[in-house]
């Protein structure tokens, strides 16, 4: 059996001041969590040393991005070397803001997973199709392709969970049916089946993003192939992110 594996993410840049990091870390050091689900926090970079130095170990964090290669004069880049050195064992990639805000492309972020995974970080690998591709019929060749540039750039999956996250349900409150969340879930563990290996498929978490909250988890958590979440806003609230993170097991 796969474990669990539920990613907590303040991801939006406005999210988490030192005083509201201060309460959140208090409620999730209260928080009863089950054991099996493993639980990993993404504050926003500056929040990173403040939420290390007070969460209990029993949660690990990750950041939300990192530099493509080693770190050298990038101004304004973090590298992973720094990561690593202010505690961080995960790192966000990929995720939907830094594709179609920022720019990066399948090939750039494929690299940046390389290279986090070659310093030994764990890669939280983010895929996900935006709204006309849905309608469009589009979901699979987009998840497929962003799927295919991680493949084609990192030497293992050990150490890789794979977060699915369509892009009209983050942050939107339109979060994917139980149903179309586990289609999309199938259909990359029988990809990675194909064009990895079974083993790989078997092993390799998929969790899903957008949209969830303490409501909706529990039906979502029961899909054969959805093994966590990728939380946001929920996130911002301890005890409803204590509620999803004990709906995963
Ligand atoms: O960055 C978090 C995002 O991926 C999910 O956000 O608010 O829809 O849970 P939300």
């Amino acid at each position: 059996r796969r474990s669990s594996s539920v990613v907590a993410m303040a991801s939006s840049n406005k999210n988490g001041t030192k005083e509201s990091i201060t309460k959140l870390v208090s409620d999730l050091n209260d928080a009863k969590l089950e054991a099996d689900v493993d639980v990993v926090v993404a504050p926003p970079f500056v929040y990173i040393d403040q939420v290390k130095n007070s969460l209990t170990d029993r949660i690990e964090i990750a950041a939300q991005n990192s530099w493509v290669g080693k770190g050298g004069a990038f101004t304004g880049e973090i590298s992973v070397e720094q990561l690593k050195d202010i505690g961080c064992k995960w790192v966000v990639l990929g995720h939907s803001e830094r594709r179609h805000v920022i720019g990066e492309d399948d090939q750039f972020i494929g690299k940046k997973a390389a290279y986090a995974l070659s310093e030994g970080l764990g890669v939280i690998a983010c895929i996900g199709e935006q709204l006309q591709e849905r309608e469009a019929g589009k979901t699979f060749d987009v998840c497929f392709q962003q799927l295919k540039a991680y493949a084609d750039a990192i030497p293992s999956w050990d150490n890789v969970v794979i977060a699915y996250e369509p892009v009209w349900a983050i942050g939107t409150g339109k979060v994917a049916t139980p149903e179309q969340a586990q289609e999309v879930h199938a259909a990359l563990r029988d990809w990675l089946k194909n064009s990895v290996s079974a083993d790989v498929a078997t092993k390799t978490r998929i969790i899903y993003g957008g949209s969830v909250n303490g409501s909706n988890c529990a039906e979502l958590a029961k899909q054969e192939d959805i093994d966590g979440f990728l939380v946001g806003g929920a996130s911002l609230k301890g005890p409803e992110f204590a509620t999803i993170v004990n709906s995963v097991t």
